[in-house]
């Protein structure tokens, strides 16, 4: 049977109504995102015109978005879309989604090379790239490597680049595990990594959307403590920073005191810091040569 035309006002009276009877957390955001990607109407202009009429064929992929949304499939895989640094990026099922925290990595990046930017900067494990690439949007003189170990990640990554760059002429992309591609004498200026550094036993602490959905690659160390994918890397990247070069690396929450221990008896930082989050939550170690 034809379902007879509905416009924007009742869509949302409805399934905002439902999601919030099912607990969801952001019922009428995640709603007006959905019918802003099915519409390709932007958010305010959906607000404005309740009166919109979307056809059969939209409401129906609307429904059909609504109920994946409630069985727990995260909202940026429903749409391919997340906005991390004012860009919007291309997320799969491959990726992680990019988390407002990790800017952090970008706002402190920026913070302290902005006189004098990075000719090469470095992002670890770079998911969707979108620490690397808001920085290259950010220094439009400055070089990237983005590595990562998942190849399908690296593609959506190359895929942002010329999304959001419009080419791919800074950026370089490389699939390796860390450090492993960077022979003895490689530096970069700056080294950037949000590494996976959930514990096993955190795992039924993780929403279980994220628990289901996101790549076990991109949320657990390999030793399931939490901590060996971040000692890795302050372990290494001393090795491959030039002089004066910055490691800025997200960590997890309670994981400071430990790294900075770590990072300490490496004996090869001239200077160590953990820098607070906007929730002042100890995010992210910032060591330099
Ligand atoms: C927490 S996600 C971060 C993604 C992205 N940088 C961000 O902040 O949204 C960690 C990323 O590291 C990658 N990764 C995991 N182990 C790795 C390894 N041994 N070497 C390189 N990349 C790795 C994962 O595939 C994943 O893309």
């Amino acid at each position: 049977m034809r379902r007879p035309p509905q416009c924007v006002g009742e869509l949302l009276k409805t399934h905002v109504a439902y999601l919030k009877a099912k607990a969801h957390t952001f019922p009428l955001n995640d709603c007006l995102i959905l019918l802003s990607n099915i519409t390709g109407k932007s958010k305010e202009f959906l607000l404005a015109h309740p009166e919109f009429q979307l056809r059969e064929d939209e409401i129906n992929r609307f429904s059909a978005m609504i109920r994946r949304l409630r069985q727990g499939e995260p909202l940026a895989y429903l749409v391919g879309e997340k906005e991390f640094w004012g860009h919007l990026f291309i997320c799969s099922p491959d990726t992680l989604i990019p988390r407002p925290e990790t800017e952090l990595l970008v706002e402190l990046s920026i913070k302290h090379l902005d006189k004098r930017p990075p000719d090469l900067i470095l992002d670890l494990g770079t998911g969707t790239g979108a620490v690397g690439i808001s920085l290259l949007a950010h220094w439009k003189e400055s070089k990237a490597i983005l590595t990562d170990i998942d190849l399908s990640a690296l593609l959506v990554a190359r895929e942002n680049c010329m999304r959001i760059l419009g080419n791919v002429h800074r950026a370089s992309f490389i699939c390796c595990d860390w450090f492993n591609a960077f022979k003895k004498g490689f530096r970069a200026d700056l080294i950037t990594a949000n590494p996976p550094y959930v514990s096993r036993r955190q795992m039924n602490l993780l929403d279980k959307s994220v628990r289901e959905h996101e790549p076990e690659r991109a949320l657990f160390s390999r030793d399931g403590t939490g901590y060996s994918e971040i000692e890795t890397i302050l372990g290494n990247a001393h090795r491959h920073l030039a002089k004066g070069g910055l490691l800025l690396c997200e960590i997890g929450i309670g994981q400071a005191k430990r790294l900075l221990s770590f990072a300490r008896s490496l004996d090869v930082y001239r200077t160590i810091d953990v820098v607070k989050d906007l929730s002042g939550i100890d995010r992210v170690i910032a060591a330099s040569l």
